[in-house]
């Protein structure tokens, strides 16, 4: 958005300036001034171009940045991507309870005792295992405490994992993909005839 507002801000300004060059007639026939001006045009653009590329380079380090560091860099690319494991099958709470479970470290470990020891992010899976202590996977969708949002209840109803989570399948690091609000939940509920009353969502 603010990205959004410097290119309009910065095309602004340079239309100004261009305008400025060509109005300014009386000039525009000595040789030297026209020069100097489609000189100082120029320079803006590629200065401008330059300050909105670094721009665009800070605002998508900050925002991969946002998303946690995971204590193992767990790709859903290869594993619900090219391997094609069913979602439940790791998720395996999903459909009977609110919460979704996310693997032990012994079921990942079924696999992996196998296949890919010597990569570094396996490697630190295997350490968890032989000591025994679990992952602590960071949360990146989460409602507050206040409300309570029931898994079971929509995939019973045949709404898919994607439509509130994206194309999971194709991330390497999972992101928020809808935000979820209370506007979101409530609208998509009156448009299925879902219950609306504040005890559904509120404790
Ligand atoms: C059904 C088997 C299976 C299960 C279960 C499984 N994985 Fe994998 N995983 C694989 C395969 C196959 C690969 C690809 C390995 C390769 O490229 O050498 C892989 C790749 C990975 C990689 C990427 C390694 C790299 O750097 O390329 C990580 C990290 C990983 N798995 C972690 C986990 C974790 C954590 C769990 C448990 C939540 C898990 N896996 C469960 C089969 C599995
Ligand atoms: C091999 C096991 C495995 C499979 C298959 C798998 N996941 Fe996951 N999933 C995990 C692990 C481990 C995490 C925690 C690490 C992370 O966030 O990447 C996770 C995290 C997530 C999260 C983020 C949870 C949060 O905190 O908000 C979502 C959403 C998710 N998975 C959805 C899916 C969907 C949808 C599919 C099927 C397309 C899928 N997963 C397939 C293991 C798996
Ligand atoms: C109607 C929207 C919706 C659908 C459909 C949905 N999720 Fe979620 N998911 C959420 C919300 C909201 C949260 C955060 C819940 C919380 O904070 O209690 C969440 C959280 C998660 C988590 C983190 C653990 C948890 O339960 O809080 C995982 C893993 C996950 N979802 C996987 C899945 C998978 C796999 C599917 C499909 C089988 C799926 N989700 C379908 C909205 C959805
Ligand atoms: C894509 C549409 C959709 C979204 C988004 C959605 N829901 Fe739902 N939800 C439904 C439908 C449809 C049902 C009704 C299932 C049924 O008829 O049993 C439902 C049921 C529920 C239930 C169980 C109600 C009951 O009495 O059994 C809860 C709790 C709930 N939703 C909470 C939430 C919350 C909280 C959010 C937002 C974080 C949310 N939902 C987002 C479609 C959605
Ligand atoms: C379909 C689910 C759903 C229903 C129904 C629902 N809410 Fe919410 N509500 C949420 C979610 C999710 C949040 C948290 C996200 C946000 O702030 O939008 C929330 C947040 C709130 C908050 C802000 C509290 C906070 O923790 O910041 C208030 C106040 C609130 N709801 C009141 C109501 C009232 C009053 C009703 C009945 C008219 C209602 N809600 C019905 C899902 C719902």
């Amino acid at each position: 958005m603010t990205l959004l507002k410097t290119f309009i801000a910065f095309f602004i300004f340079w239309g100004v300036i261009f305008v400025s060059a060509l109005v300014d007639l009386q000039h525009l026939f000595a040789r030297q001034v026209l020069r100097n001006k489609l000189r100082f045009i120029i320079i803006s653009l590629v200065f401008g171009i330059v300050v909105i590329g670094l721009l665009a380079a800070f605002a998508s380090a900050k925002a991969s940045q946002q998303l946690p560091q995971q204590p193992v860099a767990f790709p859903h690319t290869i594993h619900a991507g090219k391997l094609g494991i069913a979602c439940t099958f790791c998720h395996r709470t999903v459909q009977t309870e609110p919460v979704a479970s996310i693997p032990s470290v012994e079921q990942c470990m079924f696999c992996h005792r196998v296949v890919g020891k010597e990569k570094p992010e396996i490697a630190k899976l295997v350490k968890a295992a032989d000591a025994g202590t679990p992952l602590n996977w960071l949360r990146i969708n989460r409602v507050p405490d206040t409300v309570h949002f029931n898994h079971a209840s929509h995939i019973r109803v045949n709404i898919s994992c994607a439509i509130c989570h994206g194309p999971v399948e194709k991330m390497v690091k999972i992101k928020p993909v809808r935000n979820l609000k209370m506007g979101d939940c409530v609208e998509c509920h009156r448009s299925n005839s879902a219950p609306t009353g504040c005890s559904t969502c509120h404790y």
